[in-house]
């Protein structure tokens, strides 16, 4: 044999090969953002670069290992209040799969990671937040497509500058991802996980003829495939498959698969854009050879719907055959972020559970788009070839048109129309008559032709500009008729005839000079004209006053957005209330000369007083080994106390520096701190709940927000102190400087509280992203009940309650954070939202850090699955069968030991005075 079968191997490989790069893949577009040539990929994908897109700026990037064509350069756009789309091509009532992906790369030399929108068309897809510089972002969506084009569009940018690296559009076949739901939702893929991988590499085109992107499960990421049961064995075949039914999976995809050898198949992650309603489907094929008397039986349980638990796979008889598809999911079901699913073996199988792939999208519901979206359409489509008629997308969702502005209804309507000075030529286009809502239309300093439309179909329009044009015939009388026209120029055309009396009559602002041929008609004299001048001049000054003002409101209205993000005035006054100076003498007064300790530790003692208004205080005296050390820490303690500010913290009442001595000073608490509750004496015997520490959490994230203002007043006060004592130590500063050289750093952080910020030292700078960082760890704090800085308790190396934590969550092991007094009394699920979120807290960039509102929103989810799943358990306790249910899953146990979730009232109460 030898040469001959060699040669026809070969010819055979040419064959194949030949036909992958030739196929046309019919509809496949690959965009390759900022690229600047034609090319074919190794997987024979066909990429082209996306200039046909006339904003933006490309970049080169240089990622280590990413060889990749796509992948060497972005487009990326401007961080301002618009869109910016990529319109596609695509055939009506056709099904396709959308991608694109993000590789930041540092394109700006920046190292801010972008976060911003992405949407397709009007309706929000999904917020691209970057967090590894070097690693690739991917969202993809399946859609039936409704008309010849779609566009996505980036906007909202957050952080950094909008960009992205790759569009690809990949059609499908006959019913494939058909849902009953199509018209009114997008599919934003979640999860799809090819089991039983060979390696990590995704299984895509040619191996997927529709190139999608299965994922392998032997990828190693956070919260990603955890939970796996022992047992767990990879299995694979040489043998076809056949999969040409359903979804159509690629058949390498079915010849792998993992098997649960004691009888189940478990696992837990987390699921992108969830919780929600979503599409859920599992793929099987038997691939393994089982003997006659062999059976394969098993059932799906997922934590919390039983009732889905009822139906039995097997595989070989539901898909009547071997290595056949069958394909059983959920059209609509709802899913929760973070998934554990199970597949149990039944009592009479011989044999455990076998799984090949996993799909998972959620549902995204479809936005009706902007009330005037097709008069809009209709408009640009006479000027294609003009910048500001190739923005793309909705004209007002999720932001409007540079040139337009919108109302803020659900459907929102176009109200103003700004296109001075646009070398707009031509008739008035007649769309502009069918923008109902329409209050102001500028088309001034244009080459406009032709006569005025009847606008009386704007029956809003208060303002029209259409000066500095050709515009000729006569003045339509209908302009007359438009009841709240306020200001109509007509400065420098073409006009004729007559102006109406019924305009001139109107109290308007008008101006017609420079139309030579147009008169301002017969029933007015001298005496008239005067009059009408006169009110013109009057009815200016009126109107101008009037429209500024409303102007300005409605600015306000649309562009809250642009505003500066604090303004809150009413925290300046809370900001003088938050911190006072306290004199030495008062305190001494107040503290009976300091004789009652009632604590120590934390840098200091701390000692009982009250003030002259009864108020109750703690006293805490720093201990001043060293004097600059000393101040810095208390600078720290007064900043970061002064913004934990919250009755169930502490409140931070003011500070005293008199004598050498640097004085806190806090409101006493009698029923003891957080703290206290969380890892003092008392924990042991009265713990809080996990919904209690939520309800805590939110209340005092709402605290961070109201208390922007008065820390930066305080740190104002704080640092001209400071700058005094830098003066007066100046020399000992020098020295201590020159000492630590670069490492100052890392010495200070060691010698603080361990809420701050790292970048704080750095950069001395404190921003609501500090605050963000520090209520990071009170979250950490909050889920394990341990103290920020422990020499203990954090293993060895780590003293430090962030990094501890961090390695845990990141490794999938939550449950080894977990403060072991909660017992069984929360729902895995909130636990992972906030640990999540307390992770993202403390990024060590800010810029990486999610605002505070977002954490808020974070924390309320958290605490409405914890209220949902305290009625659920409450309505289970009777239901012996459900509960037995739940009770098998193990670590999911979501009951409460029959104990209520009452809440601790002596604690909800503010602190007595
Ligand atoms: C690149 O590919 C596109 C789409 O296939 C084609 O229209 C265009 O002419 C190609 N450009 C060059 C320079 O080959
Ligand atoms: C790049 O690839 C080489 C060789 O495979 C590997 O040793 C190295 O760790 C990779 N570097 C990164 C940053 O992934
Ligand atoms: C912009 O993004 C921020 C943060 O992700 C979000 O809170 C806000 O709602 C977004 N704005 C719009 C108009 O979508
Ligand atoms: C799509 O369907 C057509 C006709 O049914 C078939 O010829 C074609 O090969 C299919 N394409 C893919 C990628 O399966
Ligand atoms: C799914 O089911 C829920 C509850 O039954 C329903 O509200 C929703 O409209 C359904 N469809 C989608 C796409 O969410
Ligand atoms: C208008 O056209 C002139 C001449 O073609 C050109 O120089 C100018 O840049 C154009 N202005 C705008 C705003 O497009
Ligand atoms: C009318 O417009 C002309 C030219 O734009 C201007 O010079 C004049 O001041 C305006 N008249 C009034 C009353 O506003």
């Amino acid at each position: 044999m030898g040469t001959d079968c060699f040669f026809l191997l070969f010819f055979f490989v040419l064959v194949l090969n030949f036909d992958i790069t030739q196929a046309q893949i019919p509809g496949f577009i690959s965009f390759d953002c900022g690229g600047q040539s034609n090319f074919t990929d190794d997987l024979g994908l066909e990429w082209t670069p996306d200039n046909q897109i006339i904003y933006g700026i490309t970049s080169k990037i240089s990622v280590t290992n990413e060889t990749r064509q796509q992948y060497q350069t972005v487009r990326y756009f401007p961080a301002d209040n618009r869109k910016y789309c990529y319109t596609l091509n695509v055939k009506s009532r056709t099904r396709y799969l959308i991608r694109a992906t993000f590789l930041y790369g540092n394109f700006d030399n920046n190292n801010v990671y972008p976060k911003f929108d992405i949407s397709m068309g009007p309706t929000r897809w999904a917020t691209i937040v970057i967090s590894d510089a070097n690693i690739i972002e991917s969202q993809e969506l399946i859609f039936l497509a409704s008309d010849s084009a779609v566009s996505v569009c980036l906007s909202n940018a957050t952080t950094g500058q909008p960009f992205i690296s790759t569009l690809e559009l990949r059609p499908f076949n006959g019913s494939i991802y058909l849902t009953p739901f199509e018209n009114q939702f997008f599919l934003g893929v979640s999860a799809r996980i090819n089991f039983g991988a060979e390696n990590e590499d995704p299984v895509r085109y040619p191996d997927d003829p529709f190139d999608r992107i299965w994922q392998s499960d032997l990828v190693k990421k956070a919260n990603y495939l955890v939970d796996v049961a022992p047992g767990t064995d990879r299995i694979s075949t040489k043998s076809p498959i056949d999969t040409r039914k359903d979804e159509q999976p690629p058949e390498k995809v079915m010849q792998t698969a993992v098997v649960g050898r004691t009888g189940m198949l478990t696992y837990r992650m987390n699921l992108d854009g969830f919780p929600g309603f979503g599409w859920a489907y599992t793929y099987f094929a038997e691939i393994e050879d089982m003997g006659p008397t062999e059976t394969r039986k098993f059932r799906l349980v997922l934590p919390g719907a039983p009732e889905l638990s009822k139906a039995v796979v097997n595989i070989q008889e539901n898909a009547q055959g071997t290595h056949r598809l069958y394909e059983p999911g959920y059209e609509n079901i709802s899913l929760p972020f973070v998934l554990s699913f199970k597949f149990g073996k039944t009592s009479d199988s011989t044999q455990g559970p076998l799984v090949n792939a996993i799909e998972i999208s959620k549902y995204l519901k479809i936005s009706d788009g902007s009330f005037d979206g097709a008069v809009a359409a209709s408009l640009v489509s006479g000027y294609k070839s003009l910048d500001w008629a190739q923005e793309g997308g909705d004209p007002c969702l999720p932001v409007a048109w540079s040139w337009l502005e919108c109302n803020l209804d659900s459907e929102p309507k176009i109200i103003s129309v700004k296109l001075s000075g646009k070398n707009l030529t031509g008739r008035i286009p007649s769309d502009l008559t069918k923008l109902n809502s329409l209050e102001q239309l500028w088309l001034d300093g244009n080459a406009l032709t032709g006569p005025i439309p009847d606008f009386t179909g704007c029956p809003n329009l208060k303002i029209i500009h259409l000066e500095n044009n050709q515009l000729s015939g006569d003045l339509p009388l209908s302009l007359a008729d438009i009841p709240n026209l306020s200001q109509l120029y007509l400065q420098n055309n073409l006009l004729t005839g007559e102006v109406p009396s019924s305009l001139l009559n109107k109290n308007l602002v008008l101006n017609y000079t420079g139309n030579a041929n147009l008169n301002k008609g017969s029933n007015g004299g001298r005496q008239s004209r005067n009059i009408i001048i006169g009110l013109v001049i009057g009815a200016t000054a009126l109107f101008l006053g009037f429209l500024t003002s409303c102007l300005l409101l409605r600015r306000r209205k649309i562009y809250s957005k642009t505003e500066p993000k604090h303004s809150m005035p009413v925290m300046s006054n809370a900001a003088t209330e938050t911190a006072q100076s306290f004199t030495l003498f008062e305190l001494r007064n107040a503290t009976k000369n300091f004789a009652n300790k009632v604590g120590s530790g934390g840098y200091g003692t701390v000692y009982y007083g009250k003030l002259n208004d009864g108020k109750e205080i703690a006293v805490k005296i720093l201990e001043n080994n060293n004097v600059y050390q000393g101040k810095k820490e208390f600078a720290n303690e007064v900043s970061l106390l002064s913004r934990i500010h919250h009755r169930n913290l502490v409140q931070f009442l003011g500070f005293c520096q008199e004598e050498g001595k640097d004085i806190l000073v806090y409101e006493f608490m009698h029923n003891g701190t957080l703290k206290e509750h969380l890892y003092g004496p008392k924990a042991r015997d009265r713990g809080v709940k996990w919904i209690k520490r939520l309800e805590i959490a939110e209340e005092s994230a709402k605290g961070f927000m109201l208390l922007f203002y008065a820390t930066y007043t305080i740190l104002n006060k704080f640092h001209s102190f400071e700058e005094g004592l830098i003066k007066k130590n100046q020399d000992l500063i020098a020295n201590r400087y020159a000492n630590l050289g670069t490492s100052h750093v890392s010495s200070i952080v060691r010698g603080t509280v361990g809420y701050l910020d790292p970048e704080y030292y750095i950069s001395n700078r404190l921003t609501d992203k500090t605050d963000i960082y520090s209520f990071g760890v009170i979250l950490l704090e909050l889920i394990s009940g341990q103290e920020a800085i422990s020499n203990e308790n954090f293993g060895i190396n780590c003293r430090n309650i962030v990094q501890w934590a961090k390695t845990h969550i990141e490794n999938g092991d939550i449950q080894g954070i977990i403060d072991p007094s909660l017992g069984n009394e929360y729902d895995i699920q909130s636990m992972w939202k906030i640990a999540e979120k307390a992770l993202m807290c403390v990024q060590p960039h800010g810029n990486m850090r999610p605002s505070m509102s977002e954490v808020i929103k974070e924390i309320q989810d958290a605490i409405l699955i914890e209220k949902e799943v305290e009625m659920a358990a409450r309505e289970c306790r009777s239901d012996e069968i459900s509960r037995h249910l739940i009770l098998n899953m193990g670590s999911l146990d979501l009951m409460s030991n029959g104990q209520d979730f009452s809440m601790d009232e002596s604690f909800t109460r503010p602190g007595a005075r």
